[in-house]
């Protein structure tokens, strides 16, 4: 095994040791970040003259042809290597023989990997940010073909009132716009150059901290060694932000479960996203829906994983910082997939207009319409509430539905009533009649419409 210490070492590395502390099997992730933070590095320290420029040079060109054969999928990323670094340094001294010891100079492997995590977050992070923005328009487009229909709103799963489809997806829109605000509330804080900290103290070498921050696309450098080092902030950050993201779309799959069930029958999803069974033959699942709602107990776990791995460590760095890529890579990986999925199902679900209509015809979702009827007509609220709660338990008392009953039977009740009333109870009249600024009201979601449309042109 080529390592980059060793020399006051008089045995190898225990077998056992080298299979506990080995990384490459999944740093290997890094291999890109690694080549163009060294590539910064090495031009750096030609330009600052603490190592010869035409050294430099050599070794930017090397790092650069393993970019190149990286991205053919020709650079091998297995071997005995300790990680990712190891792994790169030795294939550079290959190509380039020993010109290439000198790329390590005022770089310890510590500010490396810090470097390497942050480049692949900031990466990751826009990539999901854009993924984001991806679903936000499907869900923009699901309102545009759904202003018209409206389905029985509900709170605490029972019929509350009614609402236009389309205010429920832009709903969607409002979570996913927060998602994507807190990635980019995360990457404005990890920007910043942790390179130049050494292994913890800094460096005794003229080295230009700014000028690799240049190279590199970061606004600012790190102003305290220790901290940068030991700072993992950033990935607990966009791992707390995907677990919210990720409770988002549980929430959201976990709805569409329910309205895809019989009991329901609001939506169909396309069968090329559902699966059937083994042993009974009508059976169309909603697998995926299932599975991003599971994969959200993986996402927070591997959240807690980092957390719990890093709240017990002294400054500055230490080895168990390791541990946080993998946790980290998984939940990328999988929120990114997650969403490339959705924005694939989501187009293709079919609603079934008339079932939804079928609920409806519950008076039920109409009561507070009633109230608010009463209020218009001067009678405060509570007794409003109360005098169609009367109403409502009297129908179901007789077996009668509401709009079934002679007037004369609400005037009973309270002389207030007019004929007027009959009209309420209807769910165009009753949606539109939310005309306050985020109400329901079918003008309002499509000035809401519109809105997004502007938000997301620009995102
Ligand atoms: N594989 C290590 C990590 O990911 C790299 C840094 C190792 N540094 C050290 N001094 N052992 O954290």
């Amino acid at each position: 095994m080529k390592k980059l210490w060793g020399g006051r070492f008089k045995k190898e590395m225990h077998p056992l040791l080298f299979k506990l502390s080995g990384s490459l099997s999944y740093d290997k992730k890094l291999a890109r970040y690694d080549l163009l933070g060294s590539v910064a590095h090495a031009k750096m320290l030609g330009r600052t003259k603490i190592i010869p420029p035409k050294d430099s040079a050599r070794i930017v060109r090397g790092l650069e042809s393993l970019l190149r054969d990286l991205e053919k999928g020709k650079l091998s990323l297995s071997g005995k290597y300790e990680d990712i670094h190891s792994l790169i340094q030795d294939a550079l001294d290959k190509r380039i023989g020993a010109v290439g010891h000198k790329l390590h100079t005022a770089r310890s492997r510590n500010d490396q990997v810090t470097l390497d995590t942050r480049l692949y977050c900031r990466e990751e992070g826009r990539k999901i940010q854009l993924k984001l923005r991806g679903l936000q328009r499907v869900f923009v487009e699901l309102a545009k073909g759904h202003v018209e229909h409206v389905i029985p709103g509900y709170t605490h799963s029972q019929h509350a009132q009614p609402v236009a489809l389309s205010h429920h997806f832009l709903a969607y829109c409002g979570m996913l716009e927060r998602d994507k605000q807190r990635i980019g509330d995360a990457l404005k804080r990890m920007d910043e150059l942790p390179l130049g900290s050494g292994a913890l103290a800094g460096s005794s070498l003229p080295i230009d901290r700014f000028y690799v921050a240049r190279l590199l696309g970061f606004s600012r450098v790190s102003q305290n060694s220790l901290d940068a080092v030991s700072d993992r902030d950033y990935v607990i950050e966009l791992l707390s932000t995907v677990s919210i993201l990720s409770l988002h779309l549980s929430r959201m799959s976990e709805e569409f479960i329910a309205w895809s069930s019989p009991e329901f029958g609001f939506l169909e999803l396309d069968d090329a996203f559902c699966t059937g069974s083994s042993l009974m033959p009508q059976k169309k699942n909603p697998d995926p829906l299932e599975l991003i709602r599971g994969t959200t107990g993986r996402i927070y776990g591997n959240l807690v994983s980092v957390l719990v791995t890093l709240k017990g460590i002294p400054l500055a760095y230490n080895r168990d910082m390791q541990l946080d890529k993998e946790p980290l890579f998984d939940s990328i990986e999988r929120m990114e997939l997650i969403l490339d999925i959705l924005s694939e199902l989501l187009p293709k679900v079919a609603f079934h207009v008339l079932q939804i209509d079928r609920q409806l015809k519950d008076e039920g979702l109409y009561a507070a319409d009633l109230v608010e009827y009463l209020v218009r007509k001067g009678i405060a609220f509570r007794e409003a509430h109360d005098i169609i709660g009367h109403l409502i338990r009297d129908s179901l008392e007789l077996g009668k539905r509401l709009s079934d009953r002679p007037l004369s039977d609400f005037r009973k009740i309270c002389p207030r009533f007019e004929k007027d009333v009959y009209n309420l109870m209807d769910p165009y009249r009753s949606v539109d009649s939310k005309n306050v600024v985020g109400g329901t009201a079918r003008n309002r979601v499509r000035q809401q419409i519109q809105r997004w449309e502007r938000i997301l042109k620009n995102a």
